[in-house]
């Protein structure tokens, strides 16, 4: 049988409290896991804790302390699911000249927020758990001024697959999403709807992507037990656009 239910599963998602992460940690509940989403901020804290209704547990933590990771995972012993959706790096988008070292690097401590998660998590994992992170298109569809985020992308997913490899039969998968309409992008203020149609509009599926379409993509990974090792796209179509 190659899919699993995840009925009474144990969910652990890092950058659960909004976004991706809380609709993957909404559809997890759904789908009778029992399931912990986790972020850094008050607000979304308290957003995430107000949508969930005791759905699911929220809990306070940052990828960069291990120490908020271990009390998360020390609560929740076993782990069959662990899940980081987190941001948890700059994102400078200008072209790679024009950026400072720091910029540049600022943008790695994604990379650097998920290697603790995957660290601090994997003793806690069961035999036939799963690790999914989750990288973006930038990866793979390569466009001006976004070097940052298309080289820590495809750092993601190298590492996904080096730690499927590794960590057999443990299976690590990384869900890759397109242009999103989350929070990432709240800083765009009233531009922000315009500004998605915008950066959407040549894409195979010319709109921004939801939440809830990535999230089906990491429930599918966490699922289905033959899969491991993969990228899987929710993007719209756009790294062909
Ligand atoms: N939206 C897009 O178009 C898009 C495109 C490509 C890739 N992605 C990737 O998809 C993932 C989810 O993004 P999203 O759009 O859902 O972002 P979002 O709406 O901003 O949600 C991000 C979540 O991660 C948490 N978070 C951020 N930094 C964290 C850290 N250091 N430790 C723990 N939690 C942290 C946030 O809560 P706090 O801030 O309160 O900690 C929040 O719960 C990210 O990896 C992002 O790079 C998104």
């Amino acid at each position: 049988m190659p899919s699993s239910s995840l009925e009474g599963k144990r969910v652990v998602i890092i950058g659960g409290t909004a976004g991706i992460g809380l609709a993957a940690a909404q559809a997890a509940a759904a789908a009778g896991a029992k399931v912990w989403a986790a972020g850094r901020s008050k607000e979304h804290i308290e957003n995430a804790r107000a949508q969930a209704n005791g759905s699911f547990e929220v809990r306070q933590a940052d990828t960069h302390d291990a120490d908020s990771l271990k009390a998360i995972f020390d609560e929740v012993g076993t782990i069959d699911h662990l899940v980081s959706a987190a941001v948890g790096g700059e994102r400078t988008l200008k072209p790679f000249l024009e950026q400072t070292d720091e910029q540049f690097r600022a943008a790695y401590d994604k990379l650097w927020g998920y290697t603790k998660v995957v660290r601090t998590g994997a003793p806690y994992l069961a035999a036939d758990g799963s690790i999914t992170l989750v990288s973006g298109s930038p990866a793979r569809k390569i466009r001006p001024a976004q070097s940052p985020l298309s080289c820590v992308g495809a750092s993601v997913e190298n590492l996904v697959r080096c730690l499927a490899v590794e960590m057999a039969p443990i299976r690590v998968n990384v869900v890759s999403p397109g242009t999103v309409d989350t929070a990432m992008f709240d800083a765009m203020g009233d531009a922000k709807a315009g500004n998605l149609a915008a950066m959407t509009a040549t894409h195979l599926i010319p709109r921004a992507g939801t939440s809830e379409e990535v999230a089906d993509g990491i429930l599918f990974v966490l699922q289905n037990r033959f899969v491991t090792g993969t990228t899987v796209d929710v993007d719209g179509g756009r790294i062909l656009s």
